[in-house]
């Protein structure tokens, strides 16, 4: 039977694409606020200590699953287990966690889209505190129609590249979005770095300090080591299902992985050298980005551009990542249920848009509704940051190293493979002992079991 399944154009464009997923709220509102608040050097150190032993296996073998089975993570783990329930279902937890993430990755991202208008309006220039900025973020954060119309728009910007489909969607957008993405960091970098006082920033990035690891940094290097690279919930396999067989898989890996690794990094050198040329504390939590950032740039030379220029990458950034989670659910919806993929995407996109109200409104109208002290936002990003992603990426790791038959493996992965026999069998060792005990161990610390 001829496949008929849509393929990525050229191997560049998939390594583009996948490495949009990767890159987006994670590496430059997470990583730089998590650096801050965790010591500096010292937690960068671990993160790469994990991208480099869990991630780039983990991505390999995530891709690995949907080239051999060519479907979404459903369909990708019933034909590889020839239906076997347990493992469907795993497939489906991803697709859900598709729909969570999208969720309320979405107001985010939505916020970020607002912040550029915001920034076109000045509205920050006649702000001399933080505190005037964390005011209005509070304001607008909690204003329903604010947010709720920022994330509209955002997903209708996801939409219509995702019905455009794989490659005349999917590929060309990456292929202009992400070198844009990389020139405006690095413009953004330069800035920074050139501000007087900034050397202070930059030790503290490479400066590691021991003393300042907690057992708790382990845990949240790894957890973000996995949520930056897109891994545990299917969107590498999805991506995957439509890479050709002549690519090389490891190879394409570790470029991800790396492109992913350098924005993280650049994120970090884009915004601590200018706190601290700025005489700002770096423990600045979640609100680094829309509360600190926006009153930092008044005090910079060029300050009105460079601020448009930063909320213009950070919506570059999530929206190469929003098409990949809105792509898992497109594709799980057309392949087993063979509807258009126009029609999948604009019902899908439009649900998941209004399951992320409620996330919105989070910020605002339902602020008081709580459980477990986690307002509905929070409950969102902990179900999926902390319990749907390291379980996927734990089965997925048990599934290619313990059930999936050895021979298999390897003969579907040296289809295009370009590394030696012994990095194969590095790889197989470390996705089968070395990559589940360490998930497992995050998963359990961070639903507080150690
Ligand atoms: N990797 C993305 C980021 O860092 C988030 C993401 C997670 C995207 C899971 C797709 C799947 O922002």
């Amino acid at each position: 039977m001829i496949n008929q399944r849509e393929q990525w154009g050229s191997k560049l464009g998939f390594i583009l694409a996948a490495a949009g997923s990767a890159v987006g709220l994670g590496n430059i509102w997470k990583f730089p606020y998590l650096v801050g608040e965790n010591g500096g050097a010292v937690f960068i150190l671990l993160y790469l200590f994990g991208v480099l032993v869990v991630g780039i296996p983990a991505v390999i073998a995530e891709i690995l699953i949907g080239r051999t089975a060519r479907k979404n993570p459903v369909g990708s783990f019933r034909s590889l287990t020839r239906g076997n329930p347990f493992w469907v279902s795993i497939g489906f937890l991803g697709v859900l966690a598709g729909f969570v993430i999208l969720s309320y990755y979405n107001v985010i991202a939505g916020w970020s889209l607002g912040y550029i208008i915001e920034s076109l309006k000045n509205v920050f220039a006649p702000m001399e505190n933080p505190e005037k900025a964390a005011a209005l973020f509070g304001s607008l954060s909690a204003s329903a129609r604010w947010s709720v119309f920022y994330s509209f728009g955002f997903m209708v910007l996801s939409v219509i590249i995702i019905m455009f489909g794989v490659q005349k969607g999917i590929e060309k957008s990456s292929k202009f979005l992400m070198p844009l993405l990389l020139i405006f960091i690095v413009i953004l970098v330069m800035r920074g770095v050139t501000l007087p006082g900034s050397m202070k920033g930059i030790k503290y990035l490479i400066k590691v300090d021991f003393s300042a690891i907690r057992p708790q940094t382990v845990l949240l290097a790894l957890g973000q080591a996995f949520f930056s690279l897109s891994l545990g919930m299917g969107a590498l396999m999805t991506y995957g299902s439509y890479m050709s067989k002549k690519d090389d898989i490891a190879g394409c890996a570790v470029n991800i992985v790396a492109l992913d690794t350098l924005v993280a990094l650049l994120a970090g050198f884009m915004i601590f050298p200018a706190l601290f040329a700025l005489g700002m504390q770096p423990e600045q939590g979640p609100a680094l980005i829309f509360n600190i950032l926006p009153v930092l740039f008044n005090s910079i030379p060029g300050g009105y551009l460079f601020r448009i220029l930063f909320f213009i990458l950070l919506s570059i950034a999530a929206l190469t990542s929003t098409i990949s989670l809105l792509e898992v659910i497109t594709a799980y919806v057309v392949d087993e249920f063979k509807i258009s993929r126009k029609i999948a995407t604009i019902c899908f996109g439009f649900i998941v848009f209004l399951i992320g109200i409620p996330v919105a409104l989070s910020f605002g109208l339902i602020s008081d509704l709580k459980i477990f002290g986690l307002n509905f936002f929070g409950i969102m990003d902990f179900l999926a940051s902390n319990i749907l992603l390291p379980l996927g990426g734990l089965l997925i790791s048990i599934f290619v190293g313990w059930v999936w038959k050895k021979d298999q493996v390897y003969s579907n992965l040296r289809e295009g493979l370009k590394i030696s026999e012994p990095l194969l069998n590095l790889w197989f060792f470390l996705i089968r002992f070395v990559v589940p005990v360490i998930i497992l161990f995050v998963f359990l610390s961070s639903i507080g079991i150690f």
